[in-house]
């Protein structure tokens, strides 16, 4: 039997990396075996990761030597970055910087990497619609990912641009589940008026990495996006309220109130949501919804996330 050839996943522990490194894993006959990368091989995520058949190496993604020795003898490279450890656009795009060098150092032929649109391409800073943040952004979780796609291209690399979507679990791990009222009823509080959100279970993220591994050139060079449906903040209210046997009522939370909330990055995330409101079209168009099935079959839709996981969001 030929030899497989290795998949690197950065972030191999976490949401999107884990996703695609289960994916290869499900596979039986697949053309790939997945390392997943993690600054602790022995924690118990990686530990399970090792179980299921991955290779578990460890890395840093703010140094370079340990980055390219992670990537030595691999085909491909997952990258993903992870700003809300740190805040910071910079650090971000430094630490592309570093994943791109060391991808053309170890002469990888399919890097994916994980990013989002920079807002600032439709809403220049002078904009006053809403905020300019750290002086120099408007979205910054945003702005850095899609900033360093230059960094992939300028260098000749063979990248695909992934632009991903707000993840469903967000309304398990985010604080940004259903909260009940004083009136005792459920709302859904988001900062999207009537426009829709295009989501995604984050699991599906990574088993799209691997459809686009699968189809091997073709999408060497462009820039993709991917959702599982694309929903009003009332059709996700709906949904839930049928999954969670309760009604859930729709609150389209104003942006300045969203963004003034108080907890870290709330700015942040209220620009981001005022973004993909003000710009649906755009965000939407960006993320083809029979595009992203073709590249992941079992895409999971809102109602079918629901299922499986309604029980675990923390209703109060
Ligand atoms: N939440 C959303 O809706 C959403 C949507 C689209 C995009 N994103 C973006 O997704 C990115 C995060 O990806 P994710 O959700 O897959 O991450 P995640 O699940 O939070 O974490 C991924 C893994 O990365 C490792 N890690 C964390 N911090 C690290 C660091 N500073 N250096 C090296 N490794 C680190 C951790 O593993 P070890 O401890 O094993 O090293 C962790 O298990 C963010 O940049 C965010 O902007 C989020």
């Amino acid at each position: 039997m030929a030899e497989k050839k290795v998949i690197a996943v950065l972030g191999g522990t976490g949401a999107q990396g884990g996703g695609l490194v289960r994916a290869i894993l499900a596979d039986k006959s697949s053309e790939f075996s997945a390392r997943a990368l993690t600054r602790n091989v022995n924690s118990d995520k990686a530990k399970a990761l090792a179980q299921l058949g991955a290779e578990v190496v460890a890395v840093d993604i703010d140094n370079y030597e340990s980055i390219k020795k992670a990537f030595i003898g691999a085909y491909g490279v997952f990258a993903v970055t992870f700003f809300w450890d740190h805040y910071s656009p910079e650090k971000e795009i430094e630490e592309a910087r570093l994943i791109a060098r060391a991808a053309k150092d170890t002469n990888i032929k399919h890097i994916i990497w994980s990013t989002l649109e920079d807002t600032r391409k439709l809403i220049p800073l002078d904009d006053k619609r809403m905020p300019t943040l750290q002086g120099k952004y408007k979205v910054p979780h945003y702005d850095g990912k899609g900033e360093a796609n230059k960094i992939f291209m300028d260098m000749g690399l063979p990248v695909t641009l992934l632009n991903t979507s707000f993840y469903w679990e967000n309304f398990i791990y985010f604080g940004m589940e259903p909260k009940r009222g004083e009136d005792g009823k459920i709302y859904l509080n988001l900062p999207m008026g009537n426009a829709k959100l295009p989501g995604i279970a984050s699991e599906d993220i990574g088993k799209s990495a691997y459809g686009i591994f699968k189809r091997g050139k073709e999408f060497i060079g462009k820039e993709v996006g991917i959702a599982g449906g694309h929903l009003t903040g009332k059709m996700m209210a709906d949904s839930m309220s049928k999954a969670l046997g309760e009604p859930v009522i729709y609150n389209a939370v104003p942006f300045d109130v969203f963004r003034g909330l108080g907890f870290p990055g709330a700015d942040d995330v209220g620009n981001m949501f005022q973004f993909k409101h003000d710009f649906e079209t755009e965000y939407c168009g960006a993320r083809d919804l029979k595009f992203s099935k073709s590249l992941n079959p079992e895409l999971k839709n809102f109602d079918e996330w629901l299922k499986e996981n309604a029980k675990k969001i923390p209703l109060k």
